[in-house]
C-alpha cells in the first residue's frame, strides 16, 4: 500500500513538472520557432530529444545554448539569446523537452 500511494506520488510529480515545462516554452516565446513535432525554423523537440538521447552533458549544454543563443548544430539559422530568462526555468523547459519521445 505505502508502495502504491509512492508510486502514484511520484507519477503525478512527473507529469506536474513536465506540464510546467511545456508551459514555460510556451510563455517564453519558443513555440515561435519551435514545435515539439516538425520542424519549423529551429528543430523540433522530438530531434533535439533524439539528438542527446545518450548525451550526458546535453542538459548543461542546451541551458547555455538557449541563454546565450547559438548557430550551428542544425543548420546556418542562428537561434537568438534569451538572457532574461531565469536559469532556473530553461533548466525546467530543457528537463521538459530531453523527456519528450
Ligand atoms: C527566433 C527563433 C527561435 C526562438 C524564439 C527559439 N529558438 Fe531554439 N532554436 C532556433 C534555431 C534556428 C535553432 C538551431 C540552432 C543551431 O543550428 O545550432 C534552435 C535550437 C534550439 C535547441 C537545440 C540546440 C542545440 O544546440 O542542439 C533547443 C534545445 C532550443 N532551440 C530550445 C529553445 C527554447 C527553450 C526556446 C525558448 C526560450 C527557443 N529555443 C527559442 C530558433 C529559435
Amino acid at each position: 500500500m505505502k508502495n502504491l500511494i509512492f508510486t502514484l506520488l511520484l507519477i503525478s510529480c512527473i507529469s506536474l513538472q513536465a506540464e510546467t515545462g511545456k508551459q514555460l516554452a510556451q510563455e517564453s516565446g519558443c513555440l515561435a520557432c519551435h514545435s515539439v513535432k516538425t520542424k519549423v525554423l529551429g528543430p523540433s523537440y522530438i530531434d533535439v530529444a533524439k539528438k542527446y538521447k545518450s548525451d550526458k552533458s546535453a542538459n548543461k549544454k542546451l541551458v547555455n545554448k538557449i541563454i546565450n543563443g547559438g548557430t550551428g548544430n542544425w543548420g546556418n539559422i542562428p537561434m537568438p539569446p534569451h538572457p532574461k530568462l531565469k536559469k532556473q526555468d530553461v533548466q525546467e523547459i530543457v528537463n521538459w523537452i530531453l523527456t519528450i519521445q
